[in-house]
């Protein structure tokens, strides 16, 4: 199985391949994260630079982590603190970052495209760690690996990802992947909540709840990015509970065995019912982030084993 990346910008670049050769690794850093000793060197002597110029918990903690555990010497800049506040550009950043020779760099930005500029002014594999509302890869991996281990397969599923589909990246990656893994894959949300150019993403879109979830495997909830409205795209939080906000009773119109994802932070009783959230029989929001460590891992790893086998001056 083999992984042709130098960097990790986003899924639309990854082959089904490249993307089955990190779950399958991924897979092995799952059983290592719940030993005792969750140790291993595959990063041993590399440096990673975590850079995140928006606010993050689990992404953030789960990246250091990840590094952490492959023995990796892990650093997390205050980017609120930093010389981009002083107005230093991006590019500035990048020489910057290259006299210090990182190996691995974990950047999330605002803006949609910032990672991929920064990739290619760096000297070392870029991760990019959520981009405006462009990509989110290693959230659409994570979630990809935990469909699959419910599911037993990654293909010919229903999945409906539901909510603010305009705003999210998360939502982006994720129909990037289950389309090139052979999947079904439903938006439901309310039209102002929809991209514009949504013919291109060859997916079923519905305004009812209960239609979109009909007979669905997976149902994946998204939070209101409430950042990146600049208007009213909802008429009140009681309204869209009432009508998108997921409940036992909209739950009932999937199949009974399908499972109910969400890429944190939630927002209970506005996207999601607290009640659902917590069903262990139904959520499977806590194996999300056990899985975002490992697939976190296992790409680093795969990156690290591509810049080994290549010099430096390719990647640049
Ligand atoms: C997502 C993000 O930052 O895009 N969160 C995450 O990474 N777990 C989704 C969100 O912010 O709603």
């Amino acid at each position: 199985m083999s992984f042709s990346q130098s960097h990790l910008l986003g899924i639309e670049p990854l082959s089904p391949s490249d993307i089955t050769a990190i779950l399958d690794l991924a897979d092995q850093y799952v059983d290592l994260n719940r030993r005792e000793v969750k140790h291993s060197d595959a990063l041993a002597g590399l440096t990673q630079i975590n850079m995140f110029f928006e606010n993050s918990t689990r992404t953030q903690a789960s990246f250091e982590l990840a590094g952490k555990r492959l023995g990796a010497d892990v650093m997390s800049m205050a980017m609120q603190a930093s010389s981009i506040k002083k107005g230093e550009t991006l590019i500035d950043t990048a020489l910057t970052l290259n006299a210090m020779h990182p190996d691995l760099l974990v950047v999330r930005h605002p803006h949609s495209g910032a990672v991929d500029l920064l990739a290619q002014k760096v000297k070392c594999a870029v991760l990019n760690a959520g981009d405006g509302r462009h990509e989110h890869p290693t959230q659409a991996l994570l979630d990809a690996l935990t469909i699959r281990r419910a599911k037993g397969r990654l293909h010919r599923l229903s999945i409906a990802i539901c909510g603010d589909i305009a705003h999210s990246r998360v939502a982006r990656s994720n129909i990037l992947l289950l389309g090139k893994m052979e999947n079904r894959v439903r938006l439901v949300g309310p039209p102002t909540l929809m991209p514009s150019q949504i013919s291109e993403f060859g997916v079923e879109v519905f305004e009812d709840m209960r239609e979109g979830l009909r007979d669905v495997d997976v149902v994946m909830m998204l939070r209101l990015q409430r950042e990146r409205m600049d208007g009213g795209f909802i008429p009140s939080e009681r309204e869209y509970y009432h009508r998108y906000g997921l409940d036992a009773d909209k739950l009932s119109h999937a199949k009974p065995d399908a499972i109910v994802m969400h890429p944190g932070p939630m927002n209970r009783g506005v996207e999601i019912d607290g009640e659902i959230a917590d069903d262990i029989n139904r959520s499977v929001i806590q194996e999300q982030v056990e899985m975002g460590v490992a697939v976190r891992m296992a790409a680093m790893d795969l990156l690290a084993r591509n810049l080994r086998a290549r010099p430096k001056e390719v990647l640049a």
